[in-house]
């Protein structure tokens, strides 16, 4: 019996630690270091090389490290009924759900506007103008601890998800038409979607029409959502006025992109939620036992649907 890790851009060293110690009798095993591939039942993947899977005759289940799956999706050897689990734990989702919550306020609050006059020894009170509506793209688990984090705080939320369904207190819409609603009514407009054929490039120029003038946009989504020219040209309008991005089409952002030094926009290195091994280990201890028991992996998704 054993668990592979495969994650060649994460050191997986505190994680197989953590896994050894909820699963003594388990043999957890780092790529490359496969030992006899026979005895391998589950595996723990996160950008992986093509054709691992095809080695792995005896895998009964696969868990995704982290919250995305394209990796899965994209990866053509993985059987279509092999059972495949994703992690999005409550601390990643309480930690995007603060990271939004900071960013929201920071740029509601303009903190900035303190910052640099308190550099030019100005005393420049600036109260922040109305309540602002926060949009949220995609209900899913971290959507939805968003979503209650901002109206803990008393602000509005609207939603935009496949099924329509958000959690209480938000009005979340589905389909094309409930798309322009939610856009065209959002100070913040935030892309927490997965990414599907459908949602590939959705924060594009038609979408950036529908926002009003000075709201701001937040992806924290996946690169792939933006069409990164069409924002560009979106910004010299101001709608949006700015946006604070964390995932890019290429990571890392590459140095020459415009985006580094772009006024109106904020970069940081995807950042904002980041798999805890912790976590990690004890919701991936939790999978690997029901999976052992003939159950699903926690978080199962549909790979066809792609979430
Ligand atoms: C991070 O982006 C994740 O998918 O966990």
């Amino acid at each position: 019996m054993a668990i592979l890790i495969c994650a060649p851009d994460r050191s997986n060293e505190r994680l197989a630690q953590d896994l050894r110690t909820h699963l003594p009798k388990v043999d957890i095993r780092i790529w490359p270091d496969l030992g006899d591939a026979d005895e391998i039942e589950f595996a723990v993947l996160w950008k992986h090389p093509q054709g691992l899977v095809k080695s792995l005759p005896k895998l009964q289940a696969i868990s995704s490290l982290g919250a995305g799956i394209e990796h899965l999706i994209n990866d053509p050897d993985i059987p279509k009924d092999l059972p495949v689990g994703r992690l999005a734990g409550p601390k990643l989702a309480h930690d995007m759900a603060i990271w939004l919550v900071g960013r929201v306020l920071a740029d509601w609050l303009d903190f900035k506007h303190f910052d640099q006059s308190q550099q030019q020894g100005q005393w420049a009170p600036k109260p922040p103008h109305g309540r602002p509506v926060i949009g949220i793209l995609g209900m899913g688990h971290m959507g939805r601890a968003a979503a209650e984090a901002f109206l803990g705080l008393g602000f509005d939320v609207i939603g935009w998800s496949a099924s329509g369904q958000g959690p209480d207190g938000t009005v979340t819409h589905q389909g094309a038409s409930g798309l322009d609603q939610v856009v065209s009514a959002s100070d913040y407009l935030i892309c927490l979607l997965p990414l599907t054929p459908h949602t590939r490039g959705i924060l594009n120029a038609r979408l950036f029409s529908n926002m009003p003038r000075g709201s701001v946009l937040i992806n924290v989504g996946r690169g792939a959502h933006l069409i990164e020219e069409d924002l560009l040209e979106a910004l010299v309008q101001h709608h949006p006025a700015r946006a604070i991005l964390d995932v890019f089409m290429t990571e890392p952002l590459p140095e020459s992109h415009p985006f580094w030094s772009h006024p109106q926009i904020t970069v940081s290195p995807h950042s904002a939620a980041l798999t805890d091994p912790s976590e990690a280990a004890l919701l991936l201890s939790q999978s690997y036992q029901r999976v052992m028991a003939g159950q699903a992996p926690i978080g199962l998704v549909d790979l066809e649907r792609g979430y």
